[in-house]
């Protein structure tokens, strides 16, 4: 089934409570054909909540002066890279802000101790990074690269991500291209509903996680969060024409398009999602295209500084806490924890 840009807009609109369960129902067949019943879990380390950017929508920005700010120590990351061994994880993400207090060449180090002590395939979302620093990591043993372009609206792009002082602006779309021929598998994706983020611009995105033929795609609803320029808005002027409802309802339908548009991509359901619907709302994204989960596995002591949105699902449990709850989710909903590091199939 090829979705045109076109019908990816008319799926964002429609209204029918039945046509829209047959889209979900649609992209779980799809999700079963290419990957299978396997939820792969990806074990989530963040480094460091330092940022030289200044997002307007993210809690870890620069100008968020109320902020604890913290960085793990090589020990600490490696004593997390051992958690998720004992768990049974086949990938860690490291994770952080752009902290340029983070010398690649510590990175890389990291990164081949990693490799060399365990199986654990390697993922990094560590921002904007220079080309030389990405291909560094990509020779040290890195794996994957997690960049999402958040929108392929420009203007919109731009009010939202002002410029780092001194660096140019990057593409990210063309960065993500750069990123695969360093030899990562890359992930993309998009905030679902940031304020002027239209339904058309969304379907354009929808539309460019095909033509990048992403190999991870991640869709989280924004959550507004009150120490940043964004969310800290009482009214923030009237609403565009067209807007991105920042609902959970939009989020699966995101979800479950983009499943159709790269049938064989990983996609987590998203701790943001789990956070807007605690009870189900893991399970429900699992039901409607998502293939993966990525537990937390940073010290608890720094997880709830690591304040993208407010609220962050799961901030207070232990790690065998959370991989129990995990666990006990993707059983009941019929499917089994993937074993390996769970690349995209081709
Ligand atoms: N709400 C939802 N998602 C957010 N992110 C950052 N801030 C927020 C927020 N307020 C997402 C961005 C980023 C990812 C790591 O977290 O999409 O790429």
């Amino acid at each position: 089934m090829h979705l045109s840009e076109s019908d990816i807009l008319r799926w964002l609109r429609e209204t029918n409570e039945s046509r829209i369960q047959t889209l979900y129902d649609t992209a779980d067949r799809v999700r079963l054909e290419n990957v299978g019943d396997a939820v792969h879990l990806r074990g989530l380390i963040e480094i460091s909540n330092i940022c030289c950017r200044q997002c307007t929508y993210c809690g870890i920005r620069a100008g968020n002066y109320r902020l604890r700010r913290y960085r793990l120590t090589r020990d600490d990351i490696l004593a997390c890279v051992q958690r998720a061994v004992t768990l049974g994880y086949g990938t860690v993400v490291m994770q952080g802000g752009e902290d340029y207090g983070i010398s690649a060449r510590w990175i890389a180090e990291i990164i081949r101790t990693i490799k060399r002590q365990t199986p654990l395939a390697v993922t990094l979302s560590l921002g904007e990074r220079s080309d030389d620093e990405l291909l560094q990591w990509a020779e040290a043993g890195a794996d994957r690269y997690l960049l999402r372009f958040e929108s392929s609206d420009a203007v919109l792009f731009a009010r939202i991500h002002p410029p780092a002082t001194g660096r140019e602006t990057v593409d990210r779309i063309e960065q993500l291209k750069r990123l695969r021929s360093f030899g990562y598998e890359i992930g993309g994706g998009v905030m679902v509903g940031i304020p002027r983020q239209t339904l058309s611009s969304l379907a354009h995105d929808i539309a460019i996680f095909r033509e990048l033929d992403l190999d991870m795609i991640g869709i989280g609803p924004y959550i507004p969060h009150p120490e940043t320029p964004l969310g800290a808005k009482k009214h923030p002027g009237d609403p565009v024409e067209d807007q991105v409802p920042n609902t959970e309802q939009m989020t699966y339908r995101v979800v479950a398009l983009a499943r159709l548009v790269c049938p064989q991509a990983n996609i987590p359901t998203t701790t943001a999602l789990a956070t807007i619907n605690l009870a189900h709302g893991r399970e429900l994204g699992l039901q409607r295209g998502a293939n993966v989960i990525m537990p937390n596995l940073t010290p608890p002591e720094y997880r709830r500084l690591y304040e993208i949105y407010p609220e962050k699902a799961c901030v207070h449990e232990t790690d065998e806490q959370y991989y129990a709850h995990i666990a006990a989710r993707v059983r009941s909903v019929g499917r089994f924890v993937g074993t390996g590091p769970g690349d995209r199939r081709r």
